[in-house]
């Protein structure tokens, strides 16, 4: 069976869906590959390295031709499926819940779409979660963003000329994104605290060494899905939530934020009056910022300042931002994932539609989006 790599499309993404170190796998699975040229020159993979791991290396239309399963980083475009032969598998993160129509287009053009970010959060999957893998190095470069435009030093500094106090880090959200800003700030030095509606998180943010902000309630209690996921939480929750973080944020010098629900828009947890309420010279990174965002004034793919001195900072695709680790992490995910369902005798795929992770990943089969959560 034939894999093909793509090289991506969309603005500011510098991902690939395959290395070198993948390709090689691959092949000695008995996959061929075919990767696109240039695929992977945005994260300084030359074609020549997957020449010398055993893939083709051709344009885009001889990639397709005959291919088996199609991996991406992003899904792609509806005016780019020209070539895609039907029946095939597209792999890869495809942001579902925003691009139904994206979907449909996918379902007619008889493709096995599978959303990469839908993979359950069991253990037999963890190694194939796109989501962890991404967002821990998102949540690591929040923190060196933050740093970029905060005009101080973290780490509190005893010098001849005096002593420079330690930055205090607020992050909100503890998810993997938010533990690993947390890991960083601690590592650089600042004195951090941290808030989550998942009461779970409360042990984490203080193994970390970090002091944990909660509005504890009942509804709190009850915060967590049993994927592990938040909730959206009442607007008698909000409003007691709002009056702690306004009372925290004021005394921060940097805001990291990545809350999320999945398939809902980013809870809005920092409002223009509390930005209003920080000093000159804060920072607020925004990792929600494409998903509506959790601060009232973030601009998406924007760096705004305030008129009271606030950076805000909303990066678009911020693990495109480390791309090098970001594929290789991406890369280990998609040959785990398809790694999982080879069959050994006959050396290629065998899917086995009834597993839980395949009916987990599964949007569009047989001509129809099937996923059930893309429904109606
Ligand atoms: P996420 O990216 O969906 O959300 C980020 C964080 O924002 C979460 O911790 C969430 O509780 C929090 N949040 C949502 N609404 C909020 C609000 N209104 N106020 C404050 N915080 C809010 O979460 P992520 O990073 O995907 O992790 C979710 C959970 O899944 C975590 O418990 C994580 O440890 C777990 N997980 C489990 C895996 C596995 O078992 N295979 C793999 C990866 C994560």
């Amino acid at each position: 069976m034939k894999i093909g790599v793509l090289k991506e499309t969309r603005t500011a993404e510098r991902r690939v869906a395959a290395t070198p170190e993948t390709v090689k796998k691959f092949i000695g699975l008995g996959f061929e590959v075919a990767v696109e040229a240039g695929a992977g020159a945005a994260c300084n993979i030359s074609d020549a390295a997957y020449a010398a791991a055993g893939a083709t290396v051709a344009d885009k239309a001889a990639v397709l031709a005959g291919v088996g399963i199609v991996l991406k980083i992003q899904g792609p475009d509806a005016d780019a499926l020209a070539g895609f032969p039907r029946g095939a598998v597209l792999a890869a993160s495809l942001n579902p819940y925003q691009n139904r129509e994206l979907m449909q287009a996918y379902a007619e053009a008889g493709l096995t779409a599978m959303a990469m970010e839908f993979m359950p959060r069991i253990t037999r999957a963890q190694s194939m979660d796109i989501l962890s893998s991404q967002s821990n190095l998102a949540g690591y470069k929040a923190v060196l963003d933050a740093c970029e435009h905060y005009g101080r030093a973290l780490p509190m500094m005893m010098t001849a000329a005096g002593t420079i106090p330690a930055a205090k880090v607020f992050v909100m959200g503890v998810g993997v994104a938010g533990l690993q800003a947390i890991a960083t700030a601690k590592r650089l030095g600042a004195i951090v605290s941290a808030t989550d509606v998942r009461l779970a998180t409360k042990e984490q943010v203080e193994s970390l060494g970090g002091k944990f902000i909660f509005v504890d309630d009942e509804e709190a209690r009850q915060a967590e899905t049993a994927g592990g996921y938040a909730k959206e939480m009442s607007d008698a929750y909000k409003v007691k939530q709002a009056a702690l973080i306004a009372e925290t944020i004021k005394k921060q010098d940097i805001v990291i934020t990545t809350a999320l629900i999945p398939g809902r828009p980013a809870p809005r947890l920092v409002s223009a009056e509390m930005v209003e309420s920080m000093a000159p010279g804060a920072v607020i990174v925004d990792l929600a910022a494409e998903q509506g965002g959790n601060c009232e004034l973030t601009r998406a793919g924007e760096v705004v300042t305030t008129d009271n001195g606030v950076t805000i900072v909303g990066h678009r695709n911020v693990p495109s931002r480390l791309a090098s680790d970001a594929s290789a992490l991406f890369a280990r995910n998609l040959f785990n994932f398809l790694s999982a369902f080879h069959d050994k005798e006959a050396r290629s795929i065998a899917w086995d539609w009834d597993d839980e992770i395949l009916k987990a990943v599964v949007v569009t089969r047989d001509g129809a989006v099937v996923h059930p959560a893309l429904q109606g």
